[in-house]
C-alpha cells in the first residue's frame, strides 16, 4: 500500500483532504543536485543507467517533497529503440540526423523487443520503486504517437512542425503506418512499465495544438485512444495534450481517468468541457514561478478554488522552466499543502 495515496485517490474520484500535486518536468535543471549529475553524464546516458534515472527521479521527492514521482526518462527513449537515431544536443534539443521522410524510411523502423531494447527502463523503474519505499505513487510515460512523429520526421524541434505536418498530408499513408508502429511499440512499452511497478500512466502528447480539430482526431487522438484502451483495465491513465481544448469532450468520454490543462484554458471552461465528471490537472502558467513567492501562494490557491478541491491534481499547464528558482517550486508545493478552504 502507498502511504500517501492523494493521487491516487484523486485519481479515483474519492474524496481527499486537499488535492495533491506534482509538477511536470519536476526532475530537471532547475535543481542543483540535477545540473551536478548533468555535468558527469550525456543525456542518454542519464535515461539508461536505471541507478542514475532513479536517483534523479528520487531528487525533487527529497527536495520539493510532491505527491507524486515521475520517472526519470525521456519520450524519445521510444523511437531510439525503433532504431531511429536520436541525439540530444545542449540548448537545441533533440536532433535526428536521418529524418522519417517517405514509406521507405517507416519501412526501416522497427516495433522492438522492449525487453530487449527498453528493459533499462524497467530496471530504473524497480530501482526506484525501492527507493520510494511506498511513500508516494510513480508515475511512468510516454509520448503520444503523433508528438514522436513531430520529433522523427521534422529532425529537431520547431515552433510549427511544418514539415511534420507536411509529411502527414502530402503521404497519409506512410504517416498512418508510422503512427501505428509507434502505438503499437508505446503500448509493448506501457505494459512493460506498469508490470515493473508503475502505478500511473501519463501520455504526453506536447504537439497536439499544432493540428486542428479535425486534424487531430485523425493523427492523434485515435492512437492515443488505442493506447488507452490496451492499458486502462490495468491502470490509471492521464492524457495531457498541450493546446487541445477541444478534444476535451471526445477525452472525456474515453477510459481516460483524468485529463491535463494548460493554462490557456480556464478552469471553468475544462469543465464545461469535460461535463464536470472527470478528474482534470493543471494548470499554472510555468512562468508564473517567476513572480514573488507570496504572490504565487495566492494564485495557487485561487487555481484550487477554481478547479475544485475534489477531481482535482495540482500541476503546471507544462513542464517546469530550467530558471525557476528551487524556492519558487517549493513555493508551489507548499501552498498545496497549506490549502486551506
Ligand atoms: O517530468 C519529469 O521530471 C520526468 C522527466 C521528463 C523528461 N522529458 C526529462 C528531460 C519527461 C516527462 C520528459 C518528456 C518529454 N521529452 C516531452 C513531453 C513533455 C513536454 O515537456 O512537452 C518532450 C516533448 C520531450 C522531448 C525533449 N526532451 C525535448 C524537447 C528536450 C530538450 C528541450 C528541453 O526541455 O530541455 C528534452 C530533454 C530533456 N528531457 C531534459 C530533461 C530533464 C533536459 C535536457 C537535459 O537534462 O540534459
Amino acid at each position: 500500500m502507498i502511504k500517501n495515496d492523494l493521487f491516487l485517490r484523486a485519481l479515483s474520484n474519492q474524496p481527499v483532504e486537499r488535492p495533491p500535486v506534482w509538477m511536470m518536468r519536476q526532475a530537471g535543471r532547475y535543481l542543483p543536485e540535477f545540473r551536478d549529475i548533468r555535468d558527469k553524464y550525456d543525456f542518454f546516458t542519464r535515461c539508461e543507467t536505471p541507478e542514475l534515472a532513479a536517483e534523479i527521479t528520487m531528487q525533487p521527492i527529497r527536495i520539493i517533497k510532491p505527491d507524486a514521482a515521475i520517472l526519470f526518462s525521456d519520450i524519445l527513449v521510444v523511437p531510439r529503440a525503433m532504431g531511429i537515431y536520436v541525439e540530444l544536443k545542449d540548448n537545441l534539443g533533440p536532433i535526428i540526423p536521418n529524418p522519417i521522410r517517405s514509406l521507405e524510411d517507416v519501412n526501416k523502423t522497427i516495433i522492438p523487443d522492449v525487453n530487449q531494447t527498453l528493459g533499462y527502463v524497467f530496471e530504473a523503474i524497480k530501482i526506484t520503486k525501492e527507493m520510494l519505499n511506498n511513500e508516494v505513487p510513480l508515475i511512468g510515460f510516454a509520448g503520444s504517437p503523433w508528438t514522436i512523429l513531430c520529433y522523427v520526421v521534422e529532425g529537431k524541434g520547431s515552433k510549427t512542425f511544418d514539415t511534420a505536418k507536411g509529411f502527414c498530408f502530402s503521404n497519409p499513408i506512410a504517416a498512418h503506418t508510422l503512427l501505428q508502429k509507434i502505438t503499437d511499440t508505446t503500448i509493448l512499452y506501457l505494459k512493460g512499465k506498469i508490470k515493473a511497478g508503475c502505478d500511473v500512466i501519463q501520455v504526453f502528447d506536447s504537439w497536439g495544438g499544432m493540428l486542428s480539430p479535425v486534424d487531430y482526431q485523425e493523427f492523434s487522438w485515435r492512437y492515443i485512444n488505442q493506447i488507452i484502451e490496451a492499458i486502462a483495465d490495468d491502470t490509471k491513465v492521464i492524457v495531457f495534450a498541450k493546446g487541445c481544448w477541444f478534444a476535451l469532450p471526445a477525452m472525456s468520454n474515453s477510459k481516460a481517468a483524468a485529463l491535463g490543462i494548460d493554462w490557456t484554458c480556464s478552469a471553468e471552461n475544462a469543465r464545461y468541457l469535460t461535463g464536470g465528471q472527470i478528474t482534470l490537472q493543471g494548470n499554472f502558467d510555468p512562468s508564473r514561478l517567476l513572480s514573488p513567492i507570496p504572490k504565487i501562494k495566492k494564485m495557487v490557491h485561487q487555481m484550487i478554488n477554481e478547479f475544485g478541491t475534489d477531481n482535482y491534481i495540482v500541476n503546471l499547464g507544462h513542464g517546469i522552466l530550467p530558471n525557476i528558482p528551487v524556492d519558487n517550486a517549493k513555493a508551489f508545493i507548499d501552498a498545496v499543502k497549506e490549502y486551506n478552504p
